[in-house]
């Protein structure tokens, strides 16, 4: 009996010193010191050894069983201490890691230049008026002074939804919409950004694009006030020593008409790559307002003049950033994106 219980000590005691994990150690507790354990079986077989015996027997049993469990005590924490070690080490926490930051976003380049355009006319008193971009022949042509057999309308072909309504093919409607809407209000005196839609699609054309209009109707308006606006445009826009040129032109809604040219923005007007050696940018078509226009929106030509204006935004936004390809405003790239002004960039 004394020999057994030293063996099951023995056997107990190497299994606990093998034991690596907390489940090993439950199993080993449970092996030996468990109910229906090792030691337990022996506690139950008191009754097989003589009377005399028992009381040696019982105390051997209870010291086997103390230590054990002591032995067991020790065990379990150093296992505990080195799970936990164990766990700890697999998570590194390392501090130094930069913490994921989200980007804000930036302005798109085309908000951005719009912006800056629409501030320097706000800042001359004109009013923001938008229109609709899918028009009506009558607005976008017919009442702007361009019938339907007129070649005028070959240069700006457009996206028909029918006969007689299509994506408008540049923001000039919104001039007769608005005079109908304001007339016989004065001064008129807006500008007027949005999309417009033709077929055209090459690296300098998109078939969508931004275009910036402005019309000023008022007793005696002359061409020498469209000059003046235009000018203080491009200075605010491009800075103090910017000059302009007007080269005439021809557009059905206003007369006279002019192409207008600001002093190449890369060179100062020497002449570079950018004007093709000009020294000139073409960056808006302008003029007086027709008669005829000024009519359809409800205004007596004896009485009031006007003058009109229509600018292209992603040519101005890429002669201010230096983009060569238009379609890199659409594309929706995320690198090309981010190289724009804003926090984030
Ligand atoms: N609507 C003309 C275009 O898109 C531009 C323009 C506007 C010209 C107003 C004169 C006056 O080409």
């Amino acid at each position: 009996m004394r020999e057994e219980l030293l063996k099951i000590k023995q056997e107990a005691e190497k299994a606990l010193a093998a034991a690596t994990d907390s489940a090993a150690l439950e199993q080993v507790r449970v092996r030996y010191l468990g109910k229906k354990g090792e030691l337990t079986k022996v506690s139950r077989s008191m009754r097989d050894i003589p009377p005399e015996e028992r009381p040696v027997i019982g105390r051997l049993v209870n010291e086997v069983k103390a230590s054990l469990e002591s032995l067991l005590e020790e065990r379990r924490q150093e296992v505990e201490r080195a799970e936990k070690e164990r766990r700890l080490g697999a998570e590194v926490i390392d501090i130094t890691l930069p913490g994921r930051v989200r980007r804000p976003g930036t302005p798109h380049p085309l908000r951005a230049t719009l912006a800056e355009i629409e501030d320097v006319f706000i800042r001359m008193g004109f009013q923001v008026a938008t229109g609709p971009e899918v028009e009506t022949d009558y607005y976008n042509f017919e009442a702007l002074n361009i019938p339907s057999d007129h070649p005028a309308r070959d240069m700006q072909d457009s996206f028909y939804i029918s006969r007689d309504v299509l994506l408008r093919t540049h923001t000039s409607p919104v001039q007769i919409r608005y005079m109908q809407a304001h007339a016989p209000e004065l001064p008129v005196k807006i500008i007027s950004p949005g999309r417009v839609y033709r077929r055209d699609d090459d690296p300098t054309h998109s078939p969508m694009f931004y275009q910036v209009e402005g019309l000023q109707v008022d007793h005696g308006i002359t061409f020498g006030d469209l000059k003046g606006v235009l000018l203080a445009w491009a200075r605010a826009m491009y800075g103090e020593g910017t000059r302009i040129r007007l080269r005439p032109s021809y557009f059905p809604f206003t007369e006279p008409s002019a192409e207008v040219d600001v002093s190449c923005t890369m060179c100062g007007g020497e002449g570079c790559r950018v004007c093709k050696g000009t020294g000139w940018l073409e960056v808006l078509g302008a003029g007086m307002v027709h008669p005829t226009v000024l009519r359809n929106g409800g205004y007596d030509p004896e009485k009031v003049t006007g003058f009109a204006f229509g600018m292209g935004v992603e040519r101005i936004a890429m002669l201010k950033y230096g983009i060569d390809d238009i379609r890199l405003f659409y594309a929706n790239d995320i690198r090309f994106l981010r190289q724009f002004g804003g926090i984030g960039a």
